[in-house]
């Protein structure tokens, strides 16, 4: 194979049993490199607490808590290879996460990175988010360093390039961001054992954009799709989130939101958790212009902490219905 040309420094070889001293990582400990059964790499790598994380603050999500399951499952039996000296080149990991807005791809990326880094495939387990603005040009010769500037900052880790296809303008011969994009594919191909990429967006288009580029289609081994949530579902992403913010429904609230969902999930630009997120910092904001014109109750934390069923039936969702 040729030398990459774009090497990014930084990046380490890939390495077994024979591991030279301080190769191990915290979260890598020298007994993960020495295990021998696939439960001595889960405890000792410590991956199950992400699971059960995922399990806990995700709502629904089965068939993309699976696929992480699978690519673990990958990790862990690469590990137990090298631990017996089967070398082999490091398993492909370049991801493609696709969904509508607010189907929980930036959350999930994150905990991606955390087991990647947990069973020792990447050093440091950060996310770098970015979009077509942070690794495209508008001038001849700006593109290369900005690509190469974004991916140093994620080696180690993993590159999240949001609306990905925006990277690729059929219609404009002298698009910039075709050199992004051939930049992207050496150092996947080149360095794909101390980063992983992941692209993501909408499902339709990012098909059409791997059509136009097989190559970087070549390079994603696991396309993972994320389904929109159900009413059901997005009910309880709106009593998790309230929790985890120290409020809760009141009586009759949650009704009230369940109505509201109803309503919102017909109209146009419906975000899924996103707008769970959105509509819950309204009635937020309701219930405190609420409170504050109680001058002189005293509130109590029962008081400071309920959303009642006026401050989600105040919403203009309601007023806009028939
Ligand atoms: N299954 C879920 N359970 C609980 N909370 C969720 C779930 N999915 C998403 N969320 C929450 O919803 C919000 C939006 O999720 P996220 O940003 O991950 O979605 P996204 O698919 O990346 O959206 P976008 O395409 O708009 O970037 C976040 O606050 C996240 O914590
Ligand atoms: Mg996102």
């Amino acid at each position: 194979m040729n030398a990459p040309l774009y090497a990014i420094p930084g990046a380490t070889a890939r390495t077994g049993a024979a591991a030279p001293e301080g190769a191990g990582t915290a979260a890598e400990p020298n007994a993960v490199r020495t295990a021998r059964t696939v439960g001595e790499v889960l405890r000792e790598s410590q991956v199950e607490a992400v699971f059960d994380e995922l399990e806990r603050d995700l709502v629904g999500l089965a068939p993309v808590k699976q696929r992480i399951r699978d690519v673990a499952a990958l990790l862990v039996i690469d590990k137990l290879r090298l631990n017996v000296g089967l070398q082999a080149q490091a398993p492909s990991l370049h991801m493609s996460f696709t969904g509508n807005p607010g189907t929980g791809k930036t959350t999930v990326a994150l905990r991606m990175a955390a087991i990647l880094h947990r069973l020792g495939y990447v050093r440091k387990g950060h996310l770098v988010a970015v979009t077509r603005d942070d690794l495209v040009g508008q001038y001849i010769g700006h593109t290369a360093p900005k690509t190469k500037e974004v991916l140093k900052k994620a080696m180690g880790g993993v590159l999240f390039i949001d609306e990905a296809y925006y990277l690729y303008r059929p219609e404009n011969e002298r698009d910039y961001g075709q050199e992004a994009i051939e930049i992207l594919l050496q150092v996947m191909e080149n360095q794909r054992d101390d980063l992983v990429v992941i692209l993501a967006g909408y499902k339709d288009r990012m098909d059409t954009f791997f059509k136009s580029n097989p190559g970087l289609s070549s390079r994603i081994a696991h396309h993972i799709d994320f389904p929109d949530y159900g009413e059901g579902e997005l009910l309880q992403i709106a009593e998790r989130m309230l929790a985890g913010l120290n409020y809760r429904f009141g009586a009759g609230a949650r009704e009230a939101f369940a109505d509201y969902l109803g309503l919102r999930l017909r109209q146009p630009h419906f975000a899924n958790a996103r707008s769970v997120r959105n509509a819950l910092d309204r009635a937020r904001l309701r219930q405190a212009s609420r409170l504050f014109a109680e001058h002189d109750a005293v509130l109590d934390a029962e008081a400071l902490s309920t959303i009642s069923s006026e401050d989600i039936r105040a919403s203009r969702v309601f007023a806009a219905a028939p």
